[in-house]
């Protein structure tokens, strides 16, 4: 008997572990979950006209036209096509937080809601969050 009581408490247990690992899954954000901070995209906005608006208008990159180019796709891979490439004349020059500021930034433009929390500036963290409209312009 107690055996089998353990055992079942067992098979329980595990089986509610692999309901919450498929829950976290599936758990994904998109950037209409206020993703990141109004200070961060301020951030943003200067390091965009300081740097970035040497060769880009702001709304290049806002609305339908440019966002749903990656739709359904994670935060995390502009973020690395960003910070590999640009800025074109000396691309990986700005930090990682400078880049999600910026991003921050491009996201605010969007009239994407802001929240509590940061963007996080790390690729990993970024996988978490999908880009998804609709978007404000
Ligand atoms: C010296 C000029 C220059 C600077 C400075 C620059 N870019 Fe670019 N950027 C380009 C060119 C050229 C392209 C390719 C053509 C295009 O899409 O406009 C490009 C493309 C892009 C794209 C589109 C990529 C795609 O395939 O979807 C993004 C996003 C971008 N830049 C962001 C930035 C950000 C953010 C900064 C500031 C950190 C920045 N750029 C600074 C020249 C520049």
């Amino acid at each position: 008997m107690t055996f089998l009581r353990t055992f079942s408490i067992l098979t329980l247990l595990f089986a509610a572990s692999a309901l919450h690992a498929v829950n976290q899954d599936t758990e994904s954000k998109t950037i209409q979950d206020g993703v990141y901070t109004q200070a961060q995209a301020a951030r943003g906005s200067k390091l965009w006209q300081n740097i970035c608006g040497e060769c880009h208008v702001g709304d290049e990159f806002v609305g339908e036209a440019y966002m749903g180019s990656w739709s359904n796709v994670p935060v995390a891979e502009l973020f690395d096509l960003i910070t590999v490439t640009m800025p074109e004349d000396n691309p990986g020059s700005l930090l990682d937080a400078e880049y999600a500021a910026v991003i921050a930034y491009v996201l605010s433009l969007n009239g994407l809601p802001p929240g509590e929390d940061e963007l996080p500036a790390a690729y990993e963290a970024l996988q978490e969050i999908l880009i998804q409209g609709p978007y404000v312009q």
